[in-house]
């Protein structure tokens, strides 16, 4: 299977489980911006290569300071870290909660890092009913004591939904401390203003993270940034290893803040696409969440003779990588989520799609 390391987008272990396609992987599996690295990036890889041989800026301080510059808050409350990843991971450790709230399904990474950290955790299941949305219904039968800690993706991973307003007023009120993962957010029009990113700058009570890896298309290279009141960011930096970010991801970071063109192409291309494709895949009899990102959950009909994982080899077969979504906690086996890609990709997933389901689930002798 794919997800043998808990995520999308893991080539090798696609080589290693389905072998390796002639034309290579159409890859549907990870969120990635299909437009690829803006060409900044060539040139910084072209132009400062040399500089490899100095150690890295251990503060980040042109990154940080063109990071606070851009969303209006102070360098004091910014890290940079080797991904999102890395800065959930390091979140956890210095809130240090004594419980925590989990959205399922969510992000793995949150539950791992709590478990980790052996933090004692409850979870709140998101319910197919309402598209996964998060409620403030919900929240008000959680009982959140001081020094615990909820964890949430806005948007939420596999389900594409921002968490709607009351719900995060709710959230404002408990006493527990937000744990707010924002990777996606630049996907989603007007997502500046459902950020919580300011508030967490001032707020001992709020930590948003962000991911640059996704929109920017430049997950090899690993590059987010947490943000929090100083007094925490504080606390963070010296969990962090030294140098954890690179010199040309560093460099990387600051051009892209620049890179307003290609945001708004991104933009544009969304709009278009992701109906699209929704329209597509219903037309298959698929089921398809609203989603506000790049990214679509997508299940079989209940009485359908294929599951995810079957889909997914098939699918492999093809030469395309899908994501087996059953593996995130609170799905069941008829999930599978796509990412969003370009025209004529998107066009071609379809179309396989609708030769495999067509040829039928059995015939690979797959259970
Ligand atoms: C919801 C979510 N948050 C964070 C991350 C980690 O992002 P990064 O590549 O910046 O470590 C991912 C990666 O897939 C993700 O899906």
């Amino acid at each position: 299977m794919l997800e043998r390391f808990g995520h999308g987008g893991d080539w090798a272990t696609a080589e290693e489980s389905f072998g390796k396609p002639e034309a290579g992987w159409l890859d549907y599996s990870a969120n990635m911006n299909p437009a690829g690295p803006p060409a900044c990036v060539e040139a910084i890889f072209r132009e400062r290569w040399r500089d490899i041989a100095r150690y890295p800026d251990p503060a980040v301080r042109g990154l940080r300071r063109k990071l606070a510059e851009t969303h209006g808050i102070s360098e004091e409350s910014i890290l940079v870290g080797n991904g999102a990843a890395e800065l959930i991971d390091l979140a956890v450790r210095g809130v240090s909660p004594r419980e925590a709230a989990l959205a399922q399904p969510s992000f793995a990474e949150y539950g791992d890092a709590l478990r980790k950290a052996g933090v004692r955790t409850k979870e709140l299941p998101l319910a197919a009913g309402n598209g996964f949305e998060l409620t403030a219904e919900m929240l008000a039968g959680l009982k959140l004591s001081e020094g615990s800690c909820v964890f949430i993706g806005h948007p939420n991973n596999p389900t594409g939904r921002l968490v709607p307003a009351d719900a995060l007023a709710a959230l404002r009120t408990s006493r527990a401390t937000l744990l707010i993962d924002e990777a996606f957010i630049d996907f989603v029009p007007g997502g500046e203003e459902a950020s919580l990113l300011r508030e967490a700058a001032s707020s001992e009570r709020i930590v948003v993270f962000r991911s640059m890896t996704k929109f920017y298309a430049i997950p090899g290279i690993r590059l987010g940034f947490v943000v929090a009141h100083p007094k925490l960011i504080a606390r963070l930096r010296e969990l962090q290893p030294p140098w954890s970010v690179n010199f040309l991801a560093q460099h990387i970071g600051e051009a892209l803040l620049g890179e307003t063109d290609y945001a708004a192409k991104t933009m544009a291309w969304l709009a278009e696409e992701r109906p699209r494709l929704v329209a597509g895949l219903e037309s298959l009899g698929l089921a398809v969440v609203p989603s506000e990102v790049n990214y679509l959950l997508v299940s079989l009909p209940e009485d359908s003779p294929w599951n995810a994982k079957k889909l997914q080899r098939r699918m492999a077969g093809r030469g395309i990588l899908i994501r087996d979504a059953s593996l995130f906690a609170g799905l069941d086996g008829r999930y599978f989520r796509l990412a969003v890609r370009l025209r004529h990709e998107n066009e071609r997933l379809l179309a396989e799609l609708a030769a495999a389901l067509k040829e039928g689930a059995g015939c690979d002798g797959e259970a």
